[in-house]
């Protein structure tokens, strides 16, 4: 491999399939910079020995992706705010020490933005005064829910199947965002209707949908956080009669670009990128 190109990766587990490879190569051909991006197989026990070995070796930045975005959380030596307050890192940025000249790392977390980026721009559909509902409370809800609050919707929901992580989750957003309504419940209690509902559960990974009545989505636009053509949740939720549906494709390509930017400081179009990757999916 040529030394002079710089080195950035996906760690995490899976990531065969992962598309970022080829949003940072669209990014890189747009903005003329030269990189290469690689995928980095690695479960949490293997995370640290990974991520430091990827750095030593010359790599120049790091996205981590499920199940490593709290192991990074743990192993960077700084976090900004919003990877602080989530707990989850999904951006690596190396940094020199000024005084000692030292390498260390910067967690960031672009994905709250990457979303609010992909729903208020790509979809156009306005978050203010809104009902919102987040379905699940792990790492992908936790990285998105505070960005949701800020946006000041008239209500916020989070249902997850293990109802104590989304009271517990709800309280603590609760505390930092007085001023919206936020509550936590289990899935099996929703009812009534959302402005918008959110998956951010990993149901879809076995292929299935989380357990909600059908009238909670319906006239709802219905996000899956996860991409693919056609994920369970959004035919799913057609089905019940939502509004519209969309993967997280978006949402994807949207952290991706604020990614590229606090690497190289160069700020990528997204929706050229975002047309072609649908173009792809065919
Ligand atoms: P991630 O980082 O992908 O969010 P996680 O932290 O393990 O992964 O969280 C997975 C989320 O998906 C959780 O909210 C989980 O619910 P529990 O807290 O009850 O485990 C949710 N989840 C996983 N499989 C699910 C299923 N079949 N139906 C509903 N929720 C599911």
């Amino acid at each position: 491999m040529n030394a002079a190109i710089d080195r950035y990766a996906v760690i995490g587990d899976p990531v065969a399939h992962s598309l970022s490879p080829r949003v940072h190569a669209l990014f890189a051909e747009q903005v003329a910079q030269e990189l290469t991006y690689e995928c980095i197989l690695a479960g949490v026990d293997a995370f640290d020995a990974a991520a430091g070995d990827f750095f030593r070796e010359g790599g120049r930045g790091l996205n981590v992706t499920v199940p490593c975005k709290f192991a990074a959380a743990r192993w960077v030596d700084e976090l900004e705010p919003a990877a602080a307050a989530a707990g989850a890192v999904n951006t690596i940025v190396p940094f020199t020490q000024q005084t000692q000249g030292t390498v260390r790392f910067r967690g960031h977390n672009t994905d709250g933005p990457g979303l609010l980026g992909d729903l208020t721009r790509n979809l156009r559909e306005p978050l203010a005064g809104r009902r919102l509902l987040l379905l699940g409370a792990g790492g992908a809800v936790n990285g998105v829910v505070r960005p949701l609050a800020g946006q000041t919707p008239q209500e916020l929901v989070i249902a997850n199947r293990t109802a104590a992580r989304a009271q517990a989750l709800a309280a603590a957003v609760r505390a930092e965002f007085p001023a919206v309504k936020i509550s936590g419940c289990p899935l099996a209690d929703l009812s009534g209707s959302f402005d918008l509902v959110i998956n951010g559960t990993s149901a879809g990974l076995a292929g299935q949908v989380p357990n909600v009545r059908g009238e909670v989505v319906k006239g709802a636009l219905c996000y899956d956080m996860v991409y693919g053509a056609e994920t369970a949740f959004c035919r799913w939720a057609l089905a019940q009669g939502a509004r519209g549906v969309s993967d997280g494709l978006g949402m994807l390509v949207e952290q991706a670009a604020l990614a590229f930017t606090l690497w190289t400081g160069k700020v990528p179009r997204t929706q050229p990128v975002l047309a072609l990757l649908r173009a792809d999916a065919g």
